[in-house]
């Protein structure tokens, strides 16, 4: 089954950028920009990478992207996960950024746009591998920063596809983002939500039903209404499932209790994506492994979690029918 996965067509819809910071990488740029890291050696990272909770996480992470700082620096960053992405199989990849991770330190938005997109406009001609960027609101700041990021964003229309929201769930509601997402909406761009990852299942409803969202980013805890789980498979709702952020961030205590493959089976739009993969240990075949490991699947059931990701992009349907 290893073979099977490495060489099965991937499709990654659930990718935070800044989450492809490399420890290696993060020493360069430290090194290259002059910035303090807390961090001297890869033993001092991998002790530091011990999460018990998304907020643990979040905190270590936006600290290493305090080294992102020039635009060679993004497309640097953004051309690592390509070559990952290639040596994976992944053909199509939706990449998040957190434009308000870099403006708040004084970095233009247009630096981490251009540097990003210079390198998925390389990754198209070079390695064959297409994408979408989609610029997600940190749901822990407020509506009118929010704002702001959305008229940067008007002026990159023709790179950016969607809006998103991420960082912490618990006490961030999505009511505060209602208006900016019916705003982004209204200009066409798509929308997508992290919910029900650490938050409860009405986050999950709250997402769909406030802010509309195309996609749920995780979703997981949607077993936890039995309404909500029906209205997901009749509506074909797809969920951006990442199995080996969920276990790292203890969502999960084990992968063996992970609920993917049984959502699979329920007829759910499941997905599998890596999240973070520089700080969850494992890029898409990794996350594609540690859940075959545990949770034995026909080849059949692998691929649909691909066929699931294509039928979820953002891509045209003539797009849809080159990958299936
Ligand atoms: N959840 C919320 N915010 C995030 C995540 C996540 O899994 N990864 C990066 N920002
Ligand atoms: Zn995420």
């Amino acid at each position: 089954m290893k073979d099977f996965i490495a060489l099965l067509p991937k499709v990654e819809l659930h990718l935070h950028i800044e989450g492809t910071l490399e420890p290696e990488l993060m020493f360069a740029l430290a090194k290259r920009n002059n910035i303090d890291i807390p961090f001297r050696t890869y033993e001092e990272v991998s002790a530091a990478y011990d999460f018990h909770n998304l907020q643990s996480f979040l905190d270590i992470y936006y600290q290493g992207a305090n080294v992102l700082v020039n635009e060679q620096d993004f497309y640097d960053l953004t051309w690592a996960y390509l070559l990952r992405c290639k040596a994976d199989n992944v053909l199509h990849t939706e990449i998040f950024f957190d434009p308000q991770t870099h403006t708040a330190r004084g970095i233009a938005f247009d630096t981490v746009v251009n540097g990003i997109y210079r390198a998925l406009v390389q990754g198209k001609q070079e390695l064959g591998i297409t994408s979408q960027l989609i610029m997600c609101f940190l749901r822990h700041l407020d509506e009118d920063d929010a704002f702001v990021m959305l008229n940067h964003a008007l002026a990159h229309q023709d790179k950016i596809i969607g809006v998103g929201l991420d960082s912490a769930e618990l006490g961030n509601p999505v009511e505060k983002f209602e208006r900016v997402f019916q705003q982004a909406r209204k200009h066409g761009f798509k929308s997508v939500a992290h919910a029900g990852e650490e938050g409860p299942a009405s986050n999950i409803s709250d997402a769909l039903t406030v802010l509309q969202v195309d996609r749920v980013d995780h979703g997981v805890r949607c077993t936890e209404d039995k309404a909500l789980l029906a209205q997901l498979i009749a509506q074909g709702t797809p969920l951006t499932v990442c199995p080996l952020s969920n276990t790292k961030l203890k969502v999960f205590e084990h992968m063996a209790d992970h609920n993917i493959v049984k959502l699979l089976r329920q007829g759910v739009c499941v997905t599998i994506n890596s999240d973070d993969p520089a700080y969850f240990g494992g890029y898409m075949t990794d996350n594609f492994n540690a859940v075959a490991d545990v949770h034995p699947m026909e080849k059949a059931e692998i691929a649909q979690f691909t066929i699931n990701a294509i039928n979820a992009s953002f891509i045209s349907a003539q797009e849809k029918q080159r990958l299936l």
